[in-house]
């Protein structure tokens, strides 16, 4: 049986998301629309569990997450605030909340965070098995895409899981970067220890250091006991460092040193204990930028990035496209859903500014809203529809984001695709951008395209 959880939300079309994502996970949800009525329910129902939103008419989250701590210190509360409001958040911590989940969330990250949070309850066989399952979403069946670009990616995945290498995953918001990062970490030799993830821009500087290092009691106001980091947490398996480009200046020595030496010194505390740590990072920025702007240490970068791996935009393999929304119609139980023709290409010609995430989001809700089992272009959105049959000419392949994009960028990217389409040979891929082989090659200098080969 699957833990029980108590949704506490005066909003009721986010109860009822709350409700549906978790159900789908197969947890055992009830509902309530007040602090009062959740504390009732809570009492009843003794869930390992309760999701209670901060802000409600009577009864806030803060009463209630005192309320139920009161009775029940072992039961876990997850608090949801509005984007904004971390002060709010930081407060509930302090007060006894496992975590916090800011709005607007996406379903993984509710998931996620509920798993996450479970995953610490004593309930022990509940735990294996949350932990088989999340490392079943992990090895490379689920991780879908037979383009060149994916190709290499598993290739480098599979090379480096299982070594010590510090690996640094870059990629547009949506490609799949935690995905990789969970995947070589269940590929390892520490797929049996934690696999404990920190999202270096959402947790606010002053607790960071803390929250990666841990601290002693009386370290500062407010350090009431001693707290282990995620550091220690860690111990024998991989810290997955996310958004690592907004690490703060300030905190990077330390990191480094974490990483240099092997060992974390506590806040306030002296002694710093040897670690066995394999440390995976992702960022979204360009982080070499960041190291020319000198908000980036140079020496930490090249500590992180021993074996950098790049995410391609979706855009840029698009021949994954249909291996994916296949894959999610199977991944949410609509196998015999198809698209038909002229549908699957205005979704493969559509540029996918949030990547997989974005694709994966649109099935979920075509899977919801169709009346039949085919997918028709009507079933689409407009700026996904419009692709496919007003335009003509490059208009109809192409979907410019709306603040504009660099002629030469996509120019670039053009090429590589076309290149990559054909298997780097050149000739065969001059011939689909219909231009002369010396043209193409001369267009591979100027961007300094080089053939996978070759590098
Ligand atoms: N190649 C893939 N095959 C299957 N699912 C994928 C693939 N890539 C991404 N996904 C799914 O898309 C969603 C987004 O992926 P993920 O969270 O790893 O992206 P991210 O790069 O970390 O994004 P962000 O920078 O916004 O944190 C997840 O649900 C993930 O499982
Ligand atoms: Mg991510």
């Amino acid at each position: 049986m699957k833990p029980k959880i108590v949704i506490i939300d005066d909003d009721r079309s986010l109860r009822r998301v709350l409700e549906y994502n978790l159900q789908q996970e197969g947890y055992q949800v009830s509902v309530a629309a007040s602090g009062e009525e959740g504390l009732a329910l809570f009492a009843e129902e003794h869930p390992a569990l309760v999701i209670t939103d901060m802000k409600m008419p009577g009864m806030d989250g803060m009463q209630v997450l005192k309320a139920v701590k009161e009775q029940s210190p072992e039961t876990l509360v997850i608090i949801i605030t509005a984007f904004g409001t971390v002060d709010i958040a930081v407060e509930a911590m302090k007060a006894g909340a496992y975590d916090y989940i800011t709005k607007p969330f996406n379903r993984d990250e509710l998931r996620l965070t509920v798993a996450k949070a479970l995953q610490f309850t004593g309930l022990t066989t509940e735990n294996k098995r949350l932990r088989n399952q999340l490392a079943d979403r992990t090895d490379f069946r689920t991780m879908i895409g037979s383009s060149p670009a994916m190709e290499r990616v598993f290739e480098i995945v599979r090379k480096v899981a299982d070594t010590e290498a510090s690996v640094l995953i870059t990629g547009e918001s949506g490609t799949g970067k935690e995905l990789v990062a969970r995947s070589i970490h269940t590929m390892s030799g520490r797929k049996d220890a934690p696999f404990v993830a920190i999202n270096c821009a959402a947790i606010p500087r002053d607790l960071l250091e803390s929250e990666l290092f841990g601290h002693v009691k009386g370290a500062f106001t407010g350090a009431v006991k001693d707290k282990t980091g995620k550091f220690q947490m860690a111990e024998g398996g991989t810290l997955f460092l996310d958004e690592v480009g907004e690490l703060p200046l300030e905190l990077q020595p330390k990191l480094l040193r974490a990483l240099q030496e092997r060992v974390v010194e506590p806040v306030g505390g002296t002694a710093a204990s040897k670690l066995d740590v394999r440390v995976v990072a992702a960022t979204n920025l360009d982080i070499e930028k960041a190291v020319a702007d000198g908000v980036f240490r140079e020496d930490l970068y090249y500590r992180l990035a021993v074996i950098p791996i790049n995410l391609p935009p979706l855009r840029g393999r698009r021949e994954d496209i249909p291996l994916l929304l296949r894959y999610f119609c199977g991944k949410h139980g609509s196998d015999k859903v198809t698209f038909d023709k002229t549908c699957l290409t205005a979704l493969c010609a559509y540029g996918w500014p949030g990547n997989v995430r974005e694709l994966e989001n649109l099935v979920e809700r075509l899977l919801i809203m169709r009346n039949t089992d085919t997918i028709t272009p009507d079933d689409l959105p407009e700026k996904i529809r419009s692709g496919s049959s007003t335009a003509s000419g490059a208009a109809a392949i192409i979907n410019l984001p709306p603040d504009g994009y660099s002629l030469e960028q996509l120019e670039r990217e053009v090429v590589v695709e076309a290149l990559e389409r054909n298997a780097w040979n050149q000739t065969a891929a001059a011939r689909f951008l219909k231009i002369p082989r010396h043209t193409l090659i001369y267009r591979m200098e100027k961007y300094e395209i080089v053939s996978p080969e070759k590098l």
